[in-house]
């Protein structure tokens, strides 16, 4: 993968009016997503379906964020939170998702994630904190900030 591409940069917008839905099984590996999650991403429905859930982490994700995600979720608890993912073009999109289990008959079978559009304040304030964690983390660091 490279980072010095220039769809790296460009941003879609999530539309207000629209849900990006997805389950996966126990592991995150895709087993659903709706047509706006895959208009969204990038990709064909069939090229998600079977993938692991990280076909979208986007670099500047720190890794801590999803641990807390999967740690909440084995916990039998819902998880949110803000997420920047990238699309097959290695463009970018934000949402605040919320992950949560899906039971059969009291037996939990899935996860699934609704995602909703996020206001430009707040991907501007989680661009920061994320940069700041990944930097405290020593994981990968930006070279390009906002304006
Ligand atoms: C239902 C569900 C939805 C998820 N949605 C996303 C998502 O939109 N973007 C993402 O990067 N990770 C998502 N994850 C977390 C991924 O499974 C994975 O933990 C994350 O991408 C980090 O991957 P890595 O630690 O293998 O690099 C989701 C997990 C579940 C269970």
């Amino acid at each position: 993968m490279q980072f010095n591409r220039s769809e790296f940069l460009i941003e879609t917008e999530v539309p207000e009016d629209e849900l990006i839905i997805s389950r996966t099984d126990l592991s995150g590996m895709i087993t659903y997503v709706n047509e706006t999650f895959a208009e969204i991403s990038g990709y064909e429905i069939n090229d998600l379906i079977g993938k692991p859930h990280n076909i979208i982490r986007h670099p500047d994700m720190p890794s801590s964020v999803f641990k807390q995600l999967w740690e909440t979720l084995q916990s039998g608890q819902k998880w949110g939170g803000y997420v920047k993912n990238m699309r097959s073009d290695t463009g970018f999109y934000w949402v605040y998702a919320e992950v949560s289990g899906v039971f059969k008959e009291g037996v939990l079978i899935e996860y699934k994630s609704i995602r909703t559009p996020i206001r430009c304040q707040e991907k501007l304030k989680h661009q920061k904190l994320y940069d700041e964690m990944r930097l405290k983390a020593g994981e990968r660091r930006r070279v390009i900030d906002y304006m």
